[in-house]
């Protein structure tokens, strides 16, 4: 570690109180099984239902693309931040909730330097008692940054279709999450079901191979149905639950928020902050 990095580490460390929002890292083993479009219905309607203050991170670095679906400019966004620009200046407006911008450029989002993790942590250190859910968007299948923050999370939901492929990918990154790191929290949602039986018999053989061979439970979050209405917002630039509050996928993602913020908050003893530092810092 430079010296500034461990300046930086320390820092974070004097400041950090481990009083949290809750943070729930969005996961998928393949990409386009729906992730963005579930977080961001999420994030909108914690903020606009439920009321609860919401900052959505979109931590797809490389293939960022929750802009598209909010119609935000792309200009304010993670690597300002990650220079130590920050973070008031970098968070964006959408629907009532606070979100802050992935980039592309990067192909490999291992590359990130000390320096800028350090950067990231810090301004998110500043932040994170503001709110109450903190979404985290993160790119797809496993690298060091995924795994690093849904460690850290309170709870990891896993976006998977049922789509053989999309579903041999979702248990290799629980398999991962747990065989190193002895992580369980998992939730999983079933996006782009044809049926409600078709979700449930898909999370059934998730849940079925999770148990038998790492021996561990899974629950499910919830079954979002296949909508055409999907698109329809995409096009009119408006989201889904906005635009179509009555149509089966914005039922669920309500019952999906409903569940979440009903829960008692069974959040970890140290902050998930203290918790990044370990991971990216302390070889832990
Ligand atoms: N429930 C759904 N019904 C219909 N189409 C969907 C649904 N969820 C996602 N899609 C489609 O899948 C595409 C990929 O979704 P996206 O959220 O970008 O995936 P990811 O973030 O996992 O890569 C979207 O453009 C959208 O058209
Ligand atoms: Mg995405």
């Amino acid at each position: 570690m430079g010296n500034q990095v461990e300046s930086l580490v320390k820092l974070i460390k004097q400041r950090e109180r481990g009083v949290n929002g809750k943070v729930l890292s969005f996961v998928s083993g393949k990409g386009g099984v729906g992730k963005t479009g579930i977080v961001t219905s999420l994030a909108y309607t914690l903020a606009n239902t439920f009321k609860k203050k919401v900052l959505l991170l979109d931590c797809d670095i490389g293939l960022g693309n929750v802009h598209l679906l909010l119609g935000l400019s792309p200009d304010k966004n993670l690597k300002s931040l990650l220079k130590g620009t920050p973070i008031e200046k970098v968070i964006q407006r959408a629907y009532n909730y606070d979100v802050v911008l992935g980039f592309s450029g990067i192909d490999e989002i291992d590359e990130l330097e000390n320096l800028e993790t350090a950067n990231l942590l810090l301004q998110l250190e500043r932040v994170i008692k503001n709110y109450d859910y903190i979404l985290l968007d993160n790119s797809a299948g496993l690298n060091r940054y995924t795994i690093g923050f849904s460690r850290a999370a309170a709870t990891t939901y896993v976006v998977t279709t049922p789509e053989p492929t999309a579903l041999t990918d979702a248990y290799a990154f629980i398999k991962s999450l747990y065989k190193l790191y002895g992580y369980s929290n998992f939730k999983v949602v079933i996006n782009m079901a044809r049926s409600r039986r078709e979700g449930f018999e898909t999370f059934e053989r998730l849940q079925l191979s999770v148990n038998r061979f790492l021996g561990i439970d899974l629950t499910l979050a919830g079954v979002v149905p296949y909508t055409e209405r999907f698109r329809e917002a995409l096009r009119g630039r408006m989201p889904i639950v906005e635009l179509y509050p009555s149509d089966p996928y914005s039922v669920e993602i309500k019952r999906i928020a409903q569940l979440e913020t009903g829960q008692l908050l069974k959040e970890p003893k140290e902050g998930f902050i203290r918790r990044l530092i370990k991971f990216f810092f302390e070889g832990e």
